[in-house]
């Protein structure tokens, strides 16, 4: 009996092993970078073929421009943010109050780093809503902003504008962002935001059958307009962010807000570094999109690391943050298993129970 059994736990401890581990990135498994990726590929298609059926997504015309101009009549129920100001259920403010959802677009870049620096002094957390091309060319730069208590989500492969894109080609820049990420930290990303801001109820209709939430920004005013730098110079954008402050700090402050920010370039970065502190001189909570909507599980099911922890308040930037300290001992890391591996587990536990009275 034994002699049976021996072999099989072998088997299923090997599996979970394999869950947990990350598979390193190989940029030649990657569709090219900036560009749509080919919706025939085997990747995208079983993709495609998982998700079901993609035919009740709305029938809105494919929309054309980078990003989309407003001059046509929108489509019955088309529901566009950028154009009509329409948000249907996207997350438009931080639910917590008197806080600044503090998000950076864009990235990973060259730039990350100094601005990952600037966070951890000031033991602030963000989301980083990356683009899948630049994750494969910084994995380390991902595997760090976990590690120090941010939060990931998606902005697409390659930054083009979603309406524009047919339903495959919205799979195919979400999934392969999502593996991405994957890759590099072993967690499946949850929200994200449409590049350019241009989302309708077509493009929502695809997102949400892979479980995706849209994040805008609240409005015009809490665009940094840090990406029109350097027409636009740091003076003159630090202005208008300040005017947007005082009115905020002036309003009833019941909900928080979600800026438009970017870690593109040092000057993004550098702009975020003037801007941040006068959130703070003005008593402003600053906050990842997971601590603003108070999320336990800012990741879907199918992550195969730990869920990072969030909690209502910015982690110390002193510890590991809710990453943890992944140099630990190998058998922590075995234990603090995340969920999907804990049930994959009882799975295979009942697994051998059955197979154990079957050779009994
Ligand atoms: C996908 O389509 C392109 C262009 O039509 C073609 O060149 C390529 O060979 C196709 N790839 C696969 C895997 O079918
Ligand atoms: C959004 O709606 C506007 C009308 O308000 C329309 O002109 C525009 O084409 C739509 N844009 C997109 C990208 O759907
Ligand atoms: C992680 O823990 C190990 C062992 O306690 C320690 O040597 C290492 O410096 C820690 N690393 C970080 C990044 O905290």
């Amino acid at each position: 009996m034994v002699k049976f059994i021996a072999p099989s736990l072998t088997i299923v401890f090997l599996t979970l092993a394999a869950v947990k581990a990350q598979s390193p990135i190989v940029i030649a498994n990657f569709p090219p970078p900036n560009a749509i990726p080919p919706t025939n590929s085997t990747e995208v298609q079983a993709w495609i073929k998982e998700l079901g059926d993609l035919s009740g997504a709305p029938n809105i015309p494919l929309r054309s421009g980078a990003p989309p101009e407003c001059a046509n009549p929108p489509a019955e129920d088309e529901c566009n943010w950028t154009c009509q100001q329409c948000p249907a259920d996207d997350i438009t403010a931080c639910s917590a109050p008197n806080t600044w959802g503090l998000t950076f677009d864009d990235g990973p870049s060259t730039a990350t780093p100094t601005l990952l620096d600037y966070l951890k002094t000031n033991k602030l957390s963000a989301t980083f809503f990356v683009i899948g091309s630049n994750v494969i060319n910084n994995p380390d730069t991902v595997k760090r902003e976990i590690t120090e208590g941010h939060h990931l989500a998606s902005h697409t492969w390659s930054h083009n504008a979603l309406t524009t894109l047919t339903n495959e080609q919205i799979v195919a820049e979400m999934k392969w962002t999502e593996k991405a990420v994957m890759d590099a930290t072993g967690l499946r990303m949850k929200y994200m935001r449409p590049p350019y801001g241009d989302i309708n109820n077509r493009v929502r209709f695809v997102l949400k059958k892979m479980g995706y939430i849209p994040v805008d920004w609240t409005g015009d005013a809490f665009d940094t307009n840090d990406w029109k730098m350097p027409g636009v110079t740091e003076d003159q954008a630090v202005t208008r962010f300040t005017k947007s402050l005082d009115d905020y700090v002036a309003s009833d402050k019941a909900k928080g807000f979600y800026c438009l920010e970017h870690d593109l370039n040092a000057g993004t970065v550098a702009l975020a570094q003037k801007l941040i502190p006068l959130g703070l001189t003005r008593k402003i909570n600053i906050a990842s999109v997971a601590q603003c909507e108070k999320d336990a599980e800012p990741y879907q099911a199918g992550s195969t690391a730990p869920m990072p922890t969030v909690s209502g308040v910015p982690p110390p930037s002193k510890t590991s943050g809710p990453g943890g300290n992944s140099t630990d001992s190998p058998t922590s890391g075995a234990i603090t298993a995340a969920p999907n591996a804990a049930g994959l587990m009882s799975v295979a536990v009942a697994a051998m129970a059955v197979a154990g009275a079957a050779l009994v």
